[in-house]
């Protein structure tokens, strides 16, 4: 109920704020003449379905209209819709698709108060910031990626649009998030099928309006409303060639394995448990009024929310009495008034998942605070809550709550700051607050996340990439490191086999003379092991004669290489310099001793071993280049900040190479790794497996620290399920078979690792344009962006 307004004697008696509502009307109106909505598809509205959901609005429980659930045929009809307009659309010069993209960027600004006053109705949250914060940057992301359509033919000359795109989104943010989706997939000449989330469709819905007002071709934008029944149904449609989703982690970990083996770019931007650290020697105030943005914006409702706060013990105390009285000053109420704090929460179902974390929270030791204001009681209202006295392993520290839920912990020093940050399987962004600016980079440096923002935070721009490590997901949204996710090479692939046969058993034993054991071992932690069982197979020449045998090596033998490699840290903080001078230094070695590789090569695949001993020199001096120049780059966003976006090693990666030029591939695969500063784990070829460990006589030579590449042999498939399922494996590489491709997708779900699949194709590893290049280093890579305001 509205409350009754006080006259200006009672206001100014009062000083209180009086309601502040904003204008509804043709809102209202436009509801009024929707009282039910289709889909939109091929640049029509479909009519309305049986099976319909209510979109409420959650401040008061109202009705506002209904909206269809898509069946899977709606799905087809739309995906067929948008694979017709593909050819058409992705063949257009660069400038008719940017003059649509910002067509809609001008109609998204003509239209922005309608659309934050709609945003707010159907969602919750205060219209000050679906006005100031929202609409704006769905604006900016058009505007910006009219530009990206412009340039596309000169900056990625090499690369295409993939063809249809799969978009499912989130009910926090749902138009930033459809324009998140729908701005780089449509610019790089893909269409695309968006599925809005079931709480919060309407914004897309009228979206589609300002599609067919700003001449969008039929087919190129689809939307197709409905519950996750609806978003599994396009998910698995095999005309989708690309999906791209915001949600949570649980649904992100279902859609990798229901993608898995299919062919179809993914990226996954999900959910979060970010750090807001803030040191003795930070302005506090300043901090403060950052963290009411971190973690009390959108009611809490985001992926990225500073939702633990560490502080220095030494301003601990003072921190929590300044949020406190902050707090206190908090007010919460219809999400329309411009003068409140907080609104609503989206649904009824969020508001229990807040309370029953908060509660087990509470069981479990935490103390809660609430300020004492008014919280509307009607409606999904939760006030600000301060969890303190939490220990690391409390539910409310470990699990995401997406709520208006803090929880507050002290460090002592940086370190201890670092360890609890990191102490999260989840890593999209921090904050930092802190004068010293060497000790805020050197936490940037350290924290394990996509995006960092010191001294500010929830900032983000279409220029700027946005995504996470670790159980956040991968891919990322903005910037020009988000187009990569919207294109493909053109013409990748080469002819023949990434698998060639077993090799058979030997014709000939080993010849009977030969008393020396020349198994070839491991190499793990920069030493020959043993394989744990003991076990070795044989290998043959080409022409079937005994070769000789490498180790059969089982998953304790993959355990123990993760550790040696998650051991060597150091290497990840070494320079490119120290990286390039390694590479040169293997590359010299090799050199010494190509004609015995050459000969070694030729022997058992038949192939001319000198090519490809040279070829692997070569490539071993390409990311030697490399190591000391794919630098990040320096943003400007339209607010004043500086945007490092920073190239950083992902960490520990598994490499799973192919049968055939069992050297190439591995020099292919191994040196962007380490050139990058990962660690890696990496199974062979299964046919030639002789070569690599020859190979680790040439890495035992040249300075590569311990644990930097190890080397274990043994049947690739079952070996590479061992590296897909390890939670200690941050990112895998495999190139075998379509089959082995599938299994390792399907198993990465644990720790939500990256993977890099060849879906059994083969590739030219000669090319310097398929076999090496900016396409490994970026998969070698994850783009971390470090937000630096500059005003006083
Ligand atoms: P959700 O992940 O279930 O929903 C996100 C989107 O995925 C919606 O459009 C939904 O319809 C769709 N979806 C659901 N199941 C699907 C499936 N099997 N296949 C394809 N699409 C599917 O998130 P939900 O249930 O709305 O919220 C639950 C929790 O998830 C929240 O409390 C929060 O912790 C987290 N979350 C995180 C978000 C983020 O931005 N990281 C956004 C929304 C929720």
């Amino acid at each position: 109920m509205a409350p009754a307004k006080p006259n200006v004697a009672e206001i100014f008696h009062s000083m209180d704020y009086g309601p502040a509502p904003e204008e509804q009307t043709r809102v209202r109106e436009w509801l009024a003449a929707h009282k039910s909505f289709g889909h939109f598809i091929d640049g029509a509205w479909t009519s309305p379905s049986r099976n319909k959901i209510e979109a409420k609005n959650p401040a008061n429980g109202e009705t506002l209209t209904t909206f269809s659930i898509g069946s899977s045929d709606d799905i087809n009809s739309a995906v067929t819709a948008a694979a017709a307009a593909f050819p058409k659309w992705s063949a257009k010069p660069g400038f008719e698709r940017a003059k649509i993209l910002y067509a809609l960027a001008r109609l998204i600004q003509k239209n922005s108060r309608f659309l934050a006053i709609l945003e707010s109705l159907d969602n919750g949250k205060p219209i000050r910031e679906t006005r100031d914060i929202d609409v704006p940057l769905v604006a900016r992301h058009f505007y910006h990626h009219a530009g990206w359509a412009q340039l596309q033919a000169q900056e990625l000359p090499d690369y295409q649009a993939v063809g249809v795109v799969g978009a499912v989104i989130p009910w926090n943010f749902p138009l930033l998030m459809l324009a998140w989706k729908i701005a780089p997939a449509i610019a790089m000449g893909n269409t695309i099928v968006l599925k809005p989330a079931e709480f919060t469709s309407l914004t897309a819905l009228y979206f589609c309006e300002l599609c067919q007002e700003a001449g969008v071709p039929p087919g190129v934008i689809n939307i197709v409303t409905g519950a996750g029944e609806t978003g599994a149904a396009l998910v698995k449609h095999e005309g989708v060639a690309k999906i791209a989703f915001t949600g949570s982690t649980e649904v992100g970990r279902i859609i990798r394995e229901a993608t898995a083996g299919t062919g179809k770019k993914l990226t996954l931007e999900l959910g979060g448990k970010s750090p807001f650290i803030v040191f003795e020697d930070a302005d506090l105030d300043g901090a403060v009024e950052g963290l009411i943005d971190a973690i009390w914006f959108n009611q809490g409702q985001v992926c990225c929310a500073g939702s633990r706060l560490l502080v220095e013990e030494g301003v601990a105390q003072t921190m929590i009495e300044k949020i406190k009285r902050r707090l206190n000053t908090f007010r919460i109420g219809d999400p329309l008034d411009k003068a409140i704090d907080m609104g609503s929460l989206v649904d009824p179902v969020q508001k229990q998942r807040i309370e029953g974390l908060v509660a087990q929270g509470v069981e479990q030791g935490a103390t809660k605070w609430q300020p004492d204001i008014t919280c509307p009681t009607d409606g999904c209202f939760y006030p600000p809550t301060l969890l303190t006295n939490v220990g690391p392993a409390n539910i409310v520290v470990t699990d995401e709550i997406f709520g208006p839920v803090l929880t507050v912990m002290s460090f002592r020093h940086l370190n201890e700051a670092l360890s609890l940050a990191n102490n999260s399987r989840y890593g999209l962004s921090a904050t930092v607050w802190t004068e010293n600016i060497n000790r805020a980079m050197e936490v940037a440096t350290q924290v394990k996340s996509g995006v960092v923002w010191i001294n500010c935070t929830n900032q983000f721009d279409g220029a700027c990439g946005f995504g996470g490590y670790r159980e956040s997901g991968y891919g990322r949204e903005g910037g020009k490191e988000g187009l990569f996710e919207y294109v493909k090479l053109k013409n990748e692939w080469a002819k023949g086999d990434a698998v060639l046969p077993k090799a058979t058993e030997a014709a000939e034993p080993a010849p009977a003379n030969d008393t020396i054991d020349r198994t070839a071992k491991n190499y793990i932690g920069g030493k020959q092991s043993r394989a744990d069982n003991g076990g070795s197979f044989t290998i043959t020449t080409h022409d079937g004669r005994f070769a000789g045998r490498v180790a059969s090596s089982n998953r304790k033998d993959i355990r123990d290489a993760v550790e040696a490699a998650a051991n060597a840290t150091s290497w990840s903080g070494t320079t490119g310099n120290l990286r390039a001078q390694i590479l040169y230094y293997l590359a010299e070695n090799l050199s010494q001793r190509s004609a015995e590789f050459a000969k070694r090569i030729a022997d058992i695949t038949g192939e001319d071993g000198k090519a490809e001993v040279n070829a692997s020199i070569q490539r071993l001096f390409t990311y030697a280049a490399w190591a000391d120049k794919y630098d990040g780059l320096v943003h400007a966003p339209p607010s004043r900040n500086v945007v490092m976006a920073v190239n950083e090693p992902i960490g520990v990666m598994g490499i799973v190479c192919p049968d055939p030029l069992p050297l190439l591939a591995l020099v292919s695969t191994v040196a962007p790794s380490i050139a990058m500063g990962n660690r890696c784990v990496v199974v062979p070829s299964e046919r030639y497996g002789l070569v690599a460990a020859d190979f680790y006589q040439v890495l035992e030579t040249s300075d590569v620290p311990g644990g930097v590449v190890n080397i274990v042999t043994g049947k690739r498939d079952e070996l590479a399920d061992v590296l897909a399922k390890h939670d200690g494996v941050d990112s895998i590489w495999y190139h075998g078979s379509a089959e082995g491709s599938a299994r390792v997708e399907k198993l990465s779900t644990g720790n939500l690792k990256r993977t890099w699949v060849n879906n059994g194709k083969a590739r030219d590893w000669f090319s310097t344009q398929y076999g090496e290049g900016r396409q490994f280093l970026r998969e070698a890579c994850q783009v971390k962006n470090v937000w630096l305001p500059f005003w006083e």
